[in-house]
């Protein structure tokens, strides 16, 4: 009798499922304002029954590899990056796509409505995204209130994955006193994060960046270590630091080695990138648009920057951007990274990549 062999069929569906949904869904999805489908997506992901997400779960997820890193205990090594879900209000859905964790966030201590629209441009000749949405979020205090309802608690694992919570600044607040809101955003997510991770490295908050420099990322970092350290003496919330990719190879050097000093417990590299290198002729007038740009023209960037972390720290770092197909994701694992994160290839190839990405994980 002839046996099915079961990785084959894994592999399969793997394909089955990227071709449906690179042929059949991002077309209809992509005939539409790219914010108005972000909204519906997370908005339907909302609404839907928790018993979508264990059948997700059982047919879309696939296997993940756990590992603890940084005292966090991660299901799976593929997660899903920052700035996809800022609310949280998809947060019970994420599991069920095979992530083993979600970044959510950026959410700052006071709500704030980010950018005018439009901020979210399509370059899809490119694959890729620009952004400028500033940080548009309800709020830290609603995200915990919003995870606490949902069960959550540090360490509990009640969505199936860990949970982490980039953490960011107001617009309106100067940075010298940019501290106080990290450390008020810390305050309020503290009970119901994994780990928490400082973003400076977005580029749509005006002066943001500034604050990676070695001194000021230094103090930054301390004081958010500190804070955490307070929070729970005993067991203090680990703190992650995400980097931009276009810091010079010394100025990325000097802010490894401040985060690194003050504590951090793991660096993730890279946010978007303010560059334009690699369009596509047909959207080199999109490319225009101010904001970051992210998907297939930063994968060799972001690599790089992830390489030359690794060479600097022992820290564990997690690898993100431009990962848009099983390739992308081997070279950052190959690179030294031991997580990795997905957000536009996750929007260009839909869930197959989050479960090929997975099988990839597991090579190393
Ligand atoms: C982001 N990203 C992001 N990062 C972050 O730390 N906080 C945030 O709020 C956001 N917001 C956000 C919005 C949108 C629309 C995009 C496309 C991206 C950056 C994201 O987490 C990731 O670092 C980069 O997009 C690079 O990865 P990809 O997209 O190339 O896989």
């Amino acid at each position: 009798m002839i046996r099915p062999d079961p990785a084959k069929l894994a592999d399969g569906w793997t394909h089955l499922l990227g071709a449906g949904y690179q042929r059949v869904a991002r077309p209809v999805l992509f005939t539409r304002d790219p914010e108005q489908i972000h909204e519906a997506m997370i908005a339907g992901l909302e609404r839907s029954p928790r018993v979508f997400d264990r059948v997700l779960r059982s047919t879309v997820a696939g296997e993940r590899s756990p590992v603890t890193l940084a005292g966090v205990r991660f299901p799976g090594r593929v997660g899903l990056a920052a700035g996809l879900d800022k609310d949280g209000r998809a947060a019970h859905a994420w599991a069920g796509f095979g992530f083993g964790f979600a970044e959510l966030g950026t959410v700052t201590p006071v709500a704030q409505p980010g950018n005018d629209r439009p901020r979210l441009f399509r370059l899809p000749e490119s694959k890729a995204i620009i952004n400028r949405m500033g940080f548009n979020n309800s709020g830290s205090g609603a995200l915990a209130a919003r995870l606490r309802r949902a069960g959550v608690h540090r360490g509990n694992q009640a969505l199936g994955l860990a949970v982490g919570i980039s953490l960011g600044k107001n617009k309106v607040t100067p940075n010298e006193r940019a501290i106080d809101d990290y450390r008020a955003a810390l305050a309020d997510v503290v009970d119901v994060a994994d780990y928490v991770a400082i973003n400076v490295s977005s580029p749509n908050t005006p002066g943001l960046r500034a604050l990676q420099t070695g001194r000021d990322l230094e103090a930054l970092v301390g004081a958010v270590v500190r804070a955490a350290h307070e929070h729970d003496p005993a067991r203090p919330l680990p703190v992650f630091v995400k980097l931009a990719p276009d810091l010079d190879p010394d100025d990325l050097a000097a802010a490894v080695s401040a985060a690194d000093l003050a504590g951090a417990a793991a660096l993730v590299a890279t946010n978007t990138t303010l560059a334009r290198d690699g369009l596509a002729a047909s959207d080199r007038a999109t490319g225009e648009q101010a904001g970051g740009l992210s998907g297939a023209p930063l994968s060799a960037r972001a690599l790089a920057v992830v390489e030359q972390v690794v060479a600097r720290t022992q820290l564990p770092v997690v690898g993100v951007g431009g990962l848009m197909d099983e390739g992308d994701v081997r070279r950052m694992f190959a690179a030294g990274a031991q997580l990795v994160q997905l957000y536009t290839g996750f929007i260009y190839s839909g869930p197959a990549l989050v479960r090929s990405a997975n099988r990839v994980s597991k090579e190393h």
